[in-house]
């Protein structure tokens, strides 16, 4: 089972969105994609996900154009939980995680207990059981995130994409949602905004800037005080921990209060 793009671009008109990007992900990882705001983290995600053709290069699963692959197939290969997910319609959070099963669903095969139990599953590994009866518009944000990556776990995807999906979380479930995608036996791409997380949890690192993939590697690899400063414009010096995993501390040139107070600036 793979996913690769190669030279993949898309474009919107005559604006060129995401270019030239050839990556393979490998079974099993935990990638994060990262970049600033606009450098093409969801339109990648889109692409990788089979829901944008490119309209230059390749996207192909198991070596198969991805849009040739099928709505249906797709959806049971992929999961993939959008930055800006929501719904309108009035359904429960277990209805919400049981959509999630409709790719495995026909007149041949209805639902079953089986279903019941994933979806059960699903909901457990995001600790949104106790709520499986309350109605989607009443929760938070965060709960709303949790159900979107149970409904994703639900489809039992080999490829699990998640864009920005600590997004509205607390501390708690950002570090216990990234450390139970990490331990599941899926290959998982994250678009990730806090560098210090995807330090602690990716396998690989993936960047963007501008529409294109410029570096890809091991979290030391990739995120160093250079790239911080070329491609995020952010001052921070790195330090790597006795696991091997890097601590980035970021510097400030925000003037405080205190340094006012205290003469540190004129
Ligand atoms: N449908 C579209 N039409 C026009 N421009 C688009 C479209 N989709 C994306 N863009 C532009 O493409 C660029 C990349 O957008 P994208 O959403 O992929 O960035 P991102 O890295 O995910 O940003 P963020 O960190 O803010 O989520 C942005 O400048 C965006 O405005
Ligand atoms: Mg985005």
């Amino acid at each position: 089972m793979s996913i690769e793009l190669r030279n993949v671009a898309w474009s919107v008109g005559f604006k060129k969105i995401i270019e030239d990007v050839s990556l393979a992900i490998e079974p099993g990882e935990f990638l994060g994609l990262i970049g600033p705001n606009g450098s093409g983290k969801t339109s990648m995600m889109s692409v990788l996900a089979g829901i944008r053709p490119p309209s230059g290069g390749q996207a192909l699963l198991n070596g198969s154009a991805m849009k040739k692959v099928g709505r249906r197939n797709l959806a049971r290969k992929i999961g993939f939980v959008e930055q800006q997910a929501d719904t309108i319609d009035r359904i429960t959070v277990r209805e919400a995680v049981s959509l999630g099963r409709t790719p495995y669903l026909s007149v041949l095969s209805p639902w079953s207990t089986r279903d019941d139990a994933i979806v059960d599953d699903a909901l457990c590994a995001v600790d949104m059981a106790a709520m499986a009866d309350r109605m989607w518009q009443t929760l938070s944000g965060g709960e709303k995130q949790r159900v979107h990556i149970a409904r994703a776990l639900a489809q039992e995807p080999t490829y699990l994409l998640l864009d920005e999906p600590t997004n509205h979380l607390d501390i708690r479930h950002q570090l216990g949602l990234l450390e139970l995608v990490g331990r599941l036996p899926l290959t998982v791409v994250a678009a990730l905004h806090d560098l210090n997380h995807a330090a602690m949890f990716c396998d690989r690192i993936a960047m963007m800037a501008k529409g294109r993939l410029i570096a890809v590697g091991r979290p030391v690899e990739i995120l160093t005080p250079e790239n911080l400063r070329d491609v995020f414009g952010v001052s921070a010096s790195v330090d790597v921990d006795d696991k091997g995993r890097c601590v980035i501390r970021f510097q400030t040139s925000i003037t405080t209060l205190s340094d006012i107070k205290e003469g540190r600036v004129a």
